[in-house]
């Protein structure tokens, strides 16, 4: 199976692993290949990453899809009608926007957003905001405009805030006291209730410590609260189905560095035990390309030897000593890159074995520089859309 193969198929294809790995730059690589290949394509980020926008020739990245200028294509040598958007997910905002879809009314909606008791747990509710974010996702994904979704992660840490937030909104709906008091603000009205239990020692406490105000508010919060619970609840079950569809695949992007691979093997666990499917493993700057270096291609032991060297002097003018240890520079720099692809071949070997569950490897080498533009990502996708991509070869 190719990379081609596994991304054709799908809907959603979302990008995670440690930090700094490079996630954001293959997400926006492979939703690039998929634009290329006709496929109205979105990359989605959840980073405020300029970088990313300035690659795609952005002016900026916020909330608002936007089309990647033809001209920008066209200038990278790239066919100018291929459909490719960019957004950033909006982490910033509150429950509000859940509120607002679903509670129809619009009195509803006023009176629990202004409800101090609801503006606390709109933040403290754990995960809310990743929550909001993991909801747009859904919506666009029902929208149906794209025909592929790449998400881009924060780090393991932020992601599987991220991948488990609708669970974790669940779980709160579903606790025994959100119960409790939900069932009392069904039967009677929680405010009769406290008010007839009022010589109970708990709202007794509770009134003396925090005053009236706060027993109003988690009266008025819970009894507007209950006619909402269905609808968060039925969009959390949504959007977690959703991670676990068909049409969705996951690619682990990791560097080769045994630290890093330690925190892949955790996450790829962790994907595993959530029953995410985890498709592919991208090892990005897994090798070093030694052919790159300068005079590489030549023959450097030869070119080393004593009566080479002394024959080019004298042809070329050029200063014997210099030329002997800038000779020696480059075989020591030779020496150490490959040595770091000996290592990182050995990382990545006893990888395969460890994540087991990702059917498809995929190695990118280092590059000399950064990847901050269409040419850098379009050289990306020459490693990961290969038919040897899955062999992973370092060129020594
Ligand atoms: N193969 C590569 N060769 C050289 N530079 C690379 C390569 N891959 C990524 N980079 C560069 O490494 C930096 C980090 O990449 P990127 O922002 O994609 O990582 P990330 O995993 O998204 O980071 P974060 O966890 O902070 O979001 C960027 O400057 C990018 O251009
Ligand atoms: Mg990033």
């Amino acid at each position: 199976m190719t990379l081609e193969e596994i991304i054709s198929s799908r809907k959603l294809l979302i990008c995670v692993g440690s930090g700094g790995v490079g996630k954001t730059t293959t997400s926006a690589a492979i939703a690039l290949h998929a634009a290329l290949s006709g496929r109205r394509t979105l990359v989605l980020t959840i980073d405020p990453a300029r970088r990313l926008a300035t690659a795609l020739g952005l002016s900026q990245l916020d909330n608002e899809e936007r089309r990647v200028p033809p001209e920008h294509l066209q200038k990278a040598g790239l066919p100018a009608d291929a459909e490719l958007y960019a957004a950033m997910l909006d982490t910033g905002r509150s429950l509000d926007a859940l509120l607002s879809r679903v509670a129809k009314d619009e009195a509803l909606q006023k009176r629990i957003s202004e409800n101090n008791i609801y503006k606390q747990l709109s933040h403290a509710i754990a995960g809310s905001q990743e929550y909001v974010a993991m909801e747009r996702l859904y919506d666009i994904m029902e929208e149906g405009r794209y025909e592929l979704v790449v998400l881009d992660t924060p780090p393991t840490k932020n992601a599987l805030d991220f991948l488990t937030a609708p669970n974790r909104l669940v779980s709160f709906l579903d606790e025994t006291v959100v119960q409790w008091f939900l069932k009392q603000a069904e039967s009677n009205g929680l405010g009769g209730f406290i008010i007839q239990k009022s010589g109970n020692l708990v709202f007794k406490l509770l009134g003396v410590l925090t005053g009236g105000d706060f027993i109003k508010d988690l009266i008025d919060f819970f009894q507007a609260f209950k006619y909402l619970y269905i609808g968060f609840r039925d969009r959390a079950d949504k959007v977690n189905k959703l991670l676990r569809e068909e049409d969705t695949v996951f690619f682990l992007i990791t560097s080769p560095e045994a630290n890093v691979l330690d925190e892949a093997a955790f996450f790829h666990d962790k994907l595993l035990e959530f029953g995410m499917p985890l498709k592919a493993l991208v090892v990005n700057r897994a090798y070093q390309i030694i052919k790159d270096c300068p005079l590489c291609s030549e023959d450097v032991e030869t070119l080393m030897r004593q009566d080479t060297i002394r024959q080019i002097s004298s042809q070329s003018g050029a200063d014997e000593k210099l030329m002997k240890s800038t000779l020696e520079k480059l075989l020591n720099l030779r020496r150490v890159a490959k040595q770091f692809n000996e290592n990182t071949r050995k990382n990545i070997d006893s990888l395969k074995n460890r994540l087991h569950k990702a059917e498809f490897m995929a190695c990118i080498p280092l590059f000399s520089e950064e990847v901050y533009d269409l040419e850098g990502l379009a050289r990306m996708n020459s490693y990961l859309f290969t038919s040897s991509a899955g062999e992973c070869k370092a060129t020594v």
